[in-house]
């Protein structure tokens, strides 16, 4: 019979697919990069160590069972919306000492649910996006960064609700303020940022209405004058005209 010859292929195709499942996290370690069983007990989850390797960005192809991920004191300018997208395990996240100038909305998506410490400091931050942290559950640290404190900024730190710590060591560059001090915590800006830009331009459409109805206004005028002086002319032609015309008539009669 057929069946049990099939058996010994069904066990290799078995044990392959065991292997595919088991080792690409193990074999797969990103260049520059050193991976090391986090709990050797459960073997599962790994310590991605990727400090000091002059990385430009986030390293592709990170083993999906990353626990923590070091890539602190790199080169990384920028990270790309999903950047660590499929680590379901991620529970800490150091991009310390890199290069990074801003933070989209979904830089940190699919690892919201599980990070717990994220590491942003000592880098050239100075936006984000307003839900850039929203999700975030994590220990957000965003000291140490250039910061330009405007209504986004404000809105992002209002979304980490727990992370009054690090929303307090955020110092201000530069900011939308008037009356700006630098190196002023964004907590001590009691000014409402996004209703200061709000009400900025409110203003400038105002002033842009009232220009264009006064100058509606002074159109209308000038042809009303305009007219008058017309009709008062024709009226006066109509006058001179009649005197005439009544001769005219009676000597045809
Ligand atoms: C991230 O790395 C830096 C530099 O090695 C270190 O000083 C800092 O404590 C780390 N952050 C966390 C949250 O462990």
């Amino acid at each position: 019979m057929p069946v049990p010859d099939l058996l010994p292929v069904v066990v290799l195709l078995q044990s392959l697919v065991l292997m595919a499942l088991c080792f690409p996290s193990a074999s797969m370690c990103p260049k520059g990069c050193l991976c090391q069983r986090a709990d050797p007990v459960h073997l599962h989850g790994l310590n991605v160590t990727c400090t000091q390797s002059r990385l430009k960005e986030v390293p592709p192809g990170l083993p999906v069972d990353t626990v923590l991920l070091r890539l602190d004191h790199n080169q990384i300018g920028s990270v790309p919306d999903r950047s660590f997208h499929g680590l379901r395990l991620l529970r800490e996240l150091n991009l310390s000492y890199n290069a990074v100038e801003t933070l989209s909305e979904g830089a940190f998506s699919g690892v919201e649910a599980t990070l717990q410490v994220l590491d942003l400091s000592h880098n050239r931050i100075t936006s984000v996006h307003k839900d850039a942290f929203s999700r975030l559950k994590a220990r957000v640290l965003v000291d140490s960064n250039p910061w330009h404190c405007d209504c986004a900024l404000q809105q992002a730190l209002q979304g980490m609700a727990l992370n009054h710590e690090a929303a307090a060591r955020v110092l201000c560059r530069s900011s939308e303020l008037r009356d700006h001090q630098e190196g002023r915590p964004l907590l001590a800006v009691d000014a409402d940022l996004c209703n200061l830009a709000r009400r900025t331009t409110d203003v400038a459409m105002l002033v842009t209405m009232f220009l264009w109805f006064s100058m509606l206004i002074s159109y209308v005028v000038y042809y009303v004058r305009h007219n008058q002086e017309d009709a008062r002319r024709h009226l006066e032609y109509l006058k001179s005209l009649p005197s005439s015309k009544p001769h005219d008539v009676t000597t045809v009669v």
